[in-house]
């Protein structure tokens, strides 16, 4: 006798550089799941966006981005670290998302309920197909409530801060460890206190406090939930 299946749609949300990411791109491998992260989503309509120069205060513009963009999520073509390749437009564009302009306005742009209508309304039916790691920061809440299995990965802001920072010195770029914090807080507070979907843990999620526990820890306390 087998025992249970693994949960068929896990939800994975946390505030910035929580380590979303790389727990539910371990957590896709080790199951044979897709693995999405939403964020790229909300990433590549910024970036758009910004190298149209759109005005970022202007919401129906923006929306209209949202709702016509090309934005392609795929399995990586290059062995660089990536966890998918993003195209855009036909260009691939996989690091210019994770760039300095688009973390510093990504939240002013996904905080527009017209932007986050067009791109969970795409995340929802990916997501109900099953067999998926939806990370992001409304999974659990909005866009797919009825997932199997929610977890909400926190971690204080100053071992966030500097785990994205190894991450960005590991990729050989430069970067200031006060400017990351203090970004990595600005844009959990605008995240937190927006009016569509902020960021909280769904009532049912399992709050995972990965202060204390490296990558590794936190992928295999994860798998035992899914045992
Ligand atoms: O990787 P990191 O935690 O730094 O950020 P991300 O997951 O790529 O998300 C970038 C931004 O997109 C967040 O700060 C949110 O403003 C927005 N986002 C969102 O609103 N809803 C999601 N489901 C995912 C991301």
């Amino acid at each position: 006798m087998g025992g249970r299946n693994p949960p068929s749609i896990i939800a994975v949300d946390g505030p910035a550089a929580s380590g979303k990411s790389t727990l539910g791109r371990r957590l896709a491998d080790a199951l044979g799941y897709l693995f999405f992260d939403t964020g790229v989503m909300y990433r590549a309509v910024t970036w758009i966006a910004l190298e149209r120069e759109t005005d970022l205060g202007d919401e129906p513009a923006i929306t209209r981005l949202a709702q016509t963009a090309q934005i392609d999520i795929r399995p990586p073509s290059k062995n660089d670290g990536r966890a998918c390749d993003v195209v855009i437009d036909g260009r691939d564009l996989t690091w210019e998302v994770r760039g300095r302009k688009v973390d510093a306005n990504v939240s002013v742009v996904s905080a527009y309920a017209g932007v986050r209508k067009a791109l969970s309304e795409q995340q929802r039916r990916i997501g109900l197909r099953g067999k998926v790691v939806m990370v992001g920061r409304d999974i659990g809440t909005i866009v797919l409530p009825e997932a199997d299995l929610k977890i909400y990965l926190d971690a204080q802001a100053q071992e966030r801060a500097r785990r994205r920072y190894d991450e960005i010195l590991a990729r050989g770029g430069h970067a200031d460890f006060d400017e990351i914090l203090e970004k990595v807080n600005e844009r959990d507070r605008i995240d937190s206190t927006r009016a569509v979907a902020p960021l909280r843990p769904a009532p049912d999620a399992i709050i995972l406090d990965s202060d204390h526990m490296n990558a590794e820890q936190v992928f295999e306390h994860v798998m035992e939930l899914c045992r």
